[in-house]
């Protein structure tokens, strides 16, 4: 029997539910790991006592993991230790600087991708963490157990275990959004149809938007010549969570200095990791095209956006920090004052000063190039207490709950971008007001556990 006692549900994906740090005296203290994958998860593994199997990312993790640990933060875990070097190959170099980029379209294909020997040496680690996964699960899950197996990182998972334990009910659910048929053949065509294999293998293929579920599909009918069993279910926020931190002490602590730095000017806000997809600098020139289109906002109003540091083991993200940070530098020489700093960059990670910013905004910008759902652009208005108008981009899969009471924004369109920061600035108070309520309902209609229970409904046998 696996240690964890029996296992009938377990879920499945790269990054688990808790990370470990070395405290100071080198003992070893768990904390929650962030994004929104583990957030949407959470409330669901907890409820049905499922077990959570996921790499030991960092050397803290691997010793927590070598320690035995099989209990953090309320989930039962199981990790799995990967080699550092080949856990840079699998995650670094194929799921987040190829497969993340081919399904967002951020490819610079005058230069990349390179199929180089590296890279290929790189799909190899990629095969072998995906069927590393495939067989501890077939390991230690019971006979008929439910699996539920997430993103792009294990997209060969399923395929394995329909050969290993074809008596296992298994859904792949996808966060990303997913590529074409025409992009999808940028990959090695051997590599693509693996892929798309390894995810039509699962029992069904999980999307946050139809969208992405119709893209698959259209790959598989083009790749494999036939459809595969897909199903849509936006993923929601966890509203008691929310509410926790919104309470906290440390949150009265932010608002307040939010309030300090902000006064009396109106606040637009975004808060994201520093990452391409999100397209933080096209964000920051929309703002500066409006200081210059219309100079009565000048000293009026304040950006604030609280963006953290992600993936900084890929070359393109440090580019991209850097170019984010001189971006701000040079607006705000450009337009500042002695007393206003025309946009607030702040990168340090610190949760309760976000969810400050969400309660507070005027205007939050939400814009996109590509994001399989966006749980920002729900939490905002389920949090925002001053009738904030939401900017969102219609790229964004969370734009078919929310569109109809946000102001569109085009990601790539920055003089329109510009107009719409405008258009939600201006927005008479009625109606901020009556979108308000709109996108609070609309964002509180479905809870993280109606999620799972989705997932859960979906998990049939390979090939059902
Ligand atoms: C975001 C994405 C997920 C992804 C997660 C892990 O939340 O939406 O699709 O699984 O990031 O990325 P990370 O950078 O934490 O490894």
């Amino acid at each position: 029997m696996a240690p964890n006692g029996p296992v009938g549900l377990a879920v499945v994906s790269n990054r688990g539910p808790v990370s470990f740090r070395y405290d100071r005296a080198g003992g070893l203290v768990a904390r929650r790991a962030g994004g929104g994958m583990v957030a949407a998860l959470g409330p669901g593994v907890r409820r049905h006592g499922a077990l959570w199997l996921s790499a030991a990312i960092s050397d803290a993790d691997r010793d927590a993991a070598l320690a035995g640990v099989v209990e953090a933060e309320g989930y039962r875990v199981r990790w799995l230790l990967i080699d550092a070097a080949e856990y840079r190959m699998y995650y670094d170099v194929i799921a987040n600087g190829s497969l993340w980029f081919l399904h967002h379209g951020l490819w610079d294909l005058p230069r990349r991708p390179r199929f180089d020997r590296r890279w290929w040496e790189a799909w190899e680690a990629y095969r072998a963490v995906n069927r590393r996964f495939a067989a501890v699960v077939a390991d230690v899950v019971d006979d008929g157990a439910t699996v539920l197996v997430h993103d792009y990182h294990l997209a060969l998972v399923c395929g394995e275990l329909a050969a290993l334990r074809p008596d296992l009910r298994t859904t792949a659910f996808v966060h990303t959004p997913f590529c074409t048929p025409e992009e999808i053949g940028i990959l090695p065509r051997d590599v693509g149809t693996s892929i798309l294999a390894g995810l039509a293998s699962a029992g069904a293929c999980g999307f946050h938007a139809v969208r992405w579920a119709t893209a698959f599909q259209a790959c598989c009918e083009d790749r494999l010549g036939r459809p595969a069993n897909t199903f849509v279910s936006p993923a929601a926020p966890d509203r008691a969570d929310l509410a926790r931190v919104a309470g906290s002490t440390a949150c009265a602590a932010e608002l307040r200095w939010l309030d300090q730095t902000v006064g009396d000017r109106r606040l637009i806000v975004r808060v994201d990791r520093i990452e391409l997809s999100k397209n933080l600098l096209r964000g920051f020139h929309a703002f500066d095209d409006l200081l210059e289109a219309r100079p009565a906002l000048r000293g009026e109003v304040v950006f604030a956006a609280f963006v953290y540091p992600s993936r900084e083991g890929l070359a393109e993200y440090l580019a991209y920090r850097q170019e984010v940070e001189s971006t701000v530098r040079r607006i705000n020489q450009k337009w500042a004052t002695a007393t206003w700093t025309p946009i607030i960059l702040d990168t340090s990670d610190n949760h309760p000063r976000s969810v400050a910013a969400l309660r507070r905004y005027d205007v939050l910008l939400v814009n996109p190039v590509r994001d399989g759902l966006n749980l920002v652009a729900k939490e905002g208005p389920l949090l925002n207490e001053r009738n904030g108008v939401l900017a969102l981009s219609p790229w964004a899969g969370a734009w078919d709950e929310l569109g109809r009471n946000a102001i569109e924004v085009h990601p790539f369109d920055v003089a329109d971008a510009s107009d719409a920061l405008a258009s939600a600035l201006d927005m008479p108070a009625a109606e901020r007001a009556e979108r308000a309520i709109a996108l609070k309902d609309a964002a509180s209609r479905r809870r993280p556990t109606e999620w799972f229970d989705d997932l859960l409904a979906a998990a049939r046998p390979p090939g059902w």
